[in-house]
């Protein structure tokens, strides 16, 4: 795909791999519409910028389908065409399955999935209506591995991965291609401002407190060490670029270690090396 007047919807852009992707894009010559929680912010952060001509801001609520169907329509009044999907506004819940509340799991789900879902269903009757499109769905390598603590999350992104694989056969006859990005650990707002924790793993009589004293740290610091997001930006302009792009596509040091080893090592040795590596004991 030709840079050239396409026009790009991208949700989450405020911070970390969806800021990198705004501004990759917009100088490699797209046209950028961002839907974002704190649009105003994310305006002024723009302001004055060297991008800013090709990049609009609108206010959304992925919970809400009115909310996105509004946002989509806006983009397509001032654009016309949406010729890219990219999602990847998410969050990450920190909560073991036993404490978790209703609310909290219900969010998780309702941003990471059904956010998801429900812009790609208010994009879709345009990219059928042009007869193509590329739709990226930005995913984790903890949607193909499990890590404790993280059962929600990482529920999420396997869902995620679910429907990236049977919309790209859904999706196929009229010429719209998805994809899924797996970024292992990255250095973003991720960690700093996006993890909800659970109030149970933090009580000191929680049965879960020893684990979650161990394992927290060490994840928390693997994300705030990780790699540049700038990464990430540049296999979504690989795969816009490229027809024949691979349908998923790891990115990052522990999206390739991990999936590599789940892919090479049987189950039991897997997992031994994953409880060894962040201190989990058994009885
Ligand atoms: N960092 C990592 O290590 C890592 C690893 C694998 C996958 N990922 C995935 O990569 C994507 C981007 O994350 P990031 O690392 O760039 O983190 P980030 O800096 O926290 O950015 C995430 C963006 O998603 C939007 N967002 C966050 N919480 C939201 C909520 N509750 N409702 C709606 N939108 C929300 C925000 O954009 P607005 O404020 O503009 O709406 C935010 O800027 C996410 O889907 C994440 O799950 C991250």
């Amino acid at each position: 795909m030709k840079s050239n007047g396409k026009v790009v919807l991208l949700t989450g852009a405020s911070t970390g791999m969806g800021f990198e992707m705004m501004t990759r894009l917009a100088a490699a010559g797209y046209r950028l519409c961002v839907l974002s929680r704190s649009p105003e912010l994310l305006r002024s952060d723009l302001l004055g910028g060297r991008w800013q001509e090709r990049i609009d801001v609108f206010g959304v609520d992925l919970k809400e389908r009115e909310s996105v169907d509004k946002a989509v329509g806006e983009t397509l009044e001032l654009y016309g065409q949406i010729d890219v999907l990219i999602n990847n506004a998410g969050f990450g819940l920190v909560s073991t399955l036993e404490e978790v509340e209703d609310s909290e799991m219900l969010e998780q789900f309702d941003v990471n999935l059904f956010g998801l879902v429900r812009v790609t269903r208010a994009v879709l009757p345009t990219m059928r209506r042009q007869g193509e499109g590329v739709i990226v769905n930005i995913s984790s390598f903890l949607g193909r591995v499990g890590l404790p603590l993280l059962s929600f999350y990482n529920a999420s992104k396997y869902a995620v991965e679910g429907i990236t694989d049977s919309l790209r056969l859904e999706l196929a006859p009229f010429g719209i291609r998805v994809h899924s990005v797996m970024p292992g650990f990255f250095s973003t707002q991720f960690a700093r401002s996006n993890l909800r924790i659970n109030a149970g793993i933090e009580q000191e009589d929680s049965p879960y407190r020893s684990l979650s004293r161990r394992l927290a740290p060490k994840v928390l610091r693997q994300i705030n060490e990780g790699n540049d997001p700038r990464l990430v930006a540049e296999a979504i302009l690989k795969i816009l670029e490229n027809p024949e792009a691979p349908v998923r596509i790891p990115v990052g040091e522990t999206a390739r270690r991990f999936l590599t080893m789940r892919r090479e090592l049987n189950d039991k040795e897997y997992e031994r090396r994953v409880m060894e590596f962040y201190g989990i004991e058994t009885e």
